[in-house]
């Protein structure tokens, strides 16, 4: 893949690794989930591609929708604060909610989105996350299924951006700035 100027990437979890661990959380959905009509929500835009390799590893009827939070933009730390950028576009009332996002860094987004599924009377709610970096968690949030935890520094790829660069990337890589 090529870098822009000034910036480098280091494979931290391959493909490989990722698509074996992605199919286990699959699995145990689908145990977990067993004759509960399932709703995935998954968090736009980092969420695109673990969400569509989740769903296929999931042997169960299930709902999809999308909500798009206020992202970091170009920098590579949150700001701290939580908005809606784009909204459910189904009711989350008496349903089974799992909600799926890329990476936990602080917890903040979450956080917000836990209390906002129970406020508009979701059945229950868990998370899924890819990646956890629990070492920069400011609110603790409940991570029922968890792909894998990182160090504290920026990654990159498979779904996940920097200013919208190396979504595309199959691993998930560390960026690292000269
Ligand atoms: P939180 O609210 O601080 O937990 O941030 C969660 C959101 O921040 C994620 O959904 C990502 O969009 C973004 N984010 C946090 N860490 C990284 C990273 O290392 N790479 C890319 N995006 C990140």
């Amino acid at each position: 893949m090529q870098t822009y100027p000034g910036e480098q990437l280091e494979v931290l979890l391959a493909h490989s690794e990722i698509k074996h661990r992605v199919e286990n959380l699959g699995k145990r959905i689908t145990m977990d989930y067993d004759g509960k009509p399932l709703l995935l929500v998954g968090i736009l835009k980092g969420s695109f591609i673990f969400m569509a390799d989740l769903i296929r590893s999931i042997d169960l009827p299930v709902a999809i929708d999308f909500m798009a939070m206020s992202s970091y933009g170009a920098a590579t730390k949150s700001s701290g604060v939580v908005r809606i950028l784009k909204d459910l576009e189904q009711s989350v009332d008496g349903r089974h909610v799992l909600v799926v996002e890329d990476i936990v860094d602080t917890g903040l987004t979450l956080n917000y989105i836990f209390g906002h599924m129970r406020s508009r009377g979701a059945a229950s709610v868990k998370i899924c996350s890819l990646l956890d970096k629990p070492s920069r968690r400011q609110v603790a949030v409940p991570l029922h299924y968890k792909g894998f935890e990182i160090p504290d520094e920026f990654v990159v790829g498979y779904g996940l951006d920097v200013d919208e660069r190396y979504r595309n990337l199959p691993d998930v890589c560390r960026l690292i700035k000269e």
